[in-house]
């Protein structure tokens, strides 16, 4: 019996196609979601347009601190891994509920699938990379989106046995659902603009960066209206430094948004800036221009390969490269290796076989 552990948003595209192709293929699973995302914007509409069967275990950890809620987590899945005694484990990405799943299970003996293994920024500032540093260390069986990826892994002394390089399995829900995708009414009745999301605590959490950002962004919506879906923890910053979304002309402050909307959204925009980690990799396939709000990404694919800039916050750059982008910049890019969409169908394969010889 294999046991997937989810908690947040980015974690869900990544369970449906992979939960989909073991289906396919028979094999026992079950769903463990640790509720570290909650709300129907941020959970259940995901679970429901992803075609995501509900989870067989809600956790209900929520909004905590970094140490209590991944504490919470790790209590109450090997309260359920006791009881249940799964063969694996897969975890996902790079979020609390991605360690705290994977330090359980490898206490209790059990193994462990990383998906998007062995990505690394090298800012140990993101609580993102402990995470994925951690969970590296003791994961069993690496399922790698990039190249980059193998190679820290090996750097690190994971044994290449361990390692497999299937590509990014993100695009496979964009593949599966692009249909649905494209027969969406389109989110916003603008005929041109920018899509933009921000939520990494280095961007929002700080009073004095978050309203530059804003200034930045409100200069910017003059020359080109914006189109700002909110992440919860950057709604209430916003709100505690006493800037109300809705008063902004150009700047359109909108819900989160479901999966379908949000692709949809990226698909038609002139550019997208972001500090995002799926949104880089997503704009990447879409071909659509990203600006990355980050001074360094995990995910360095979508700049060699892809469409993605980082600019840090040096804002200067980021206009300059917004009009050039406007007064038709090339932006050249092609959709990296194993990006295809199929994903999810060589990790099942893989996922199978590990399972028999256990
Ligand atoms: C988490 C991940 C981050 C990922 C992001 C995607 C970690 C350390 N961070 O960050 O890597 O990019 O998810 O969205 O795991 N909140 C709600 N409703 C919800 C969920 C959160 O209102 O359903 C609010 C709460 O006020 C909470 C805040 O958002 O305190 C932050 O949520 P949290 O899960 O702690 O971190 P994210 O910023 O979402």
């Amino acid at each position: 019996m294999i046991f997937h552990i989810v908690g947040t948003r980015p974690n869900f595209m990544k369970l449906a196609p992979l939960y989909s192709e073991l289906k396919n293929r028979k094999v026992e699973q079950k769903i463990i979601h640790t509720g570290q995302h909650y709300d129907e914007r941020m959970y259940e509409v995901f679970f429901k347009q992803l075609e995501i069967p509900q989870p067989d275990f809600n956790l209900g950890v929520g909004s905590l601190s970094h140490a209590h809620q991944t504490a919470e987590m790790m209590i109450r899945i090997e309260e359920v891994f006791l009881r249940e005694k799964p063969e694996m484990v897969v975890v996902y990405g790079d979020v609390n509920s991605t360690v705290a799943g994977a330090l359980v299970a490898s206490k209790m003996g059990i193994k462990i699938a990383h998906i998007e293994a062995g990505l690394r920024s090298f800012d140990r500032t993101m609580p993102e990379e402990i995470n994925r540093m951690v969970t590296d260390s003791i994961t069993d069986y690496y399922f790698t989106p990039s190249a980059d990826a193998n190679q820290h892994l090996k750097n690190e002394g994971i044994k290449e046995k361990h390692i497999y390089f299937v590509g990014n399995i993100m695009i496979d829900s964009m593949v599966k659902f692009m249909p649905k995708i494209d027969a969406r009414e389109n989110v916003v009745a603008l005929k041109k603009y920018i899509l933009c999301t921000m939520h990494r605590p280095s961007n929002v959490d700080d009073q004095e960066s978050l309203q530059k950002l804003i200034e930045v962004l409100e200069e910017i919506s003059e020359v080109i209206e914006i189109v700002f879906p909110l992440h919860p923890r950057t709604r209430k910053k916003l709100l505690q430094i006493g800037i109300d979304p809705k008063s902004f002309d150009k700047i359109h402050f909108i819900e989160p948004q479901g999966y379908y909307e949000f692709i949809k959204l990226q698909k038609k925009a002139e550019i997208v800036i972001t500090d995002s980690g799926g949104i880089q990799e997503e704009t990447t396939f879409l071909g659509v221009p990203c600006l990355t709000l980050r001074e360094n990404t995990e995910r360095p694919i979508t700049i060699t390969e892809g469409t993605n800039q980082l600019i840090g916050q040096d804002y200067k750059k980021l206009k300059t490269e917004i009009v050039q982008i406007l007064g038709e910049k090339a932006i050249k890019g092609k959709i990296p290796d194993l990006w295809d969409g199929k994903t999810s169908s060589r990790i099942a394969d893989n996922l199978v076989v590990i399972l028999s010889n256990l």
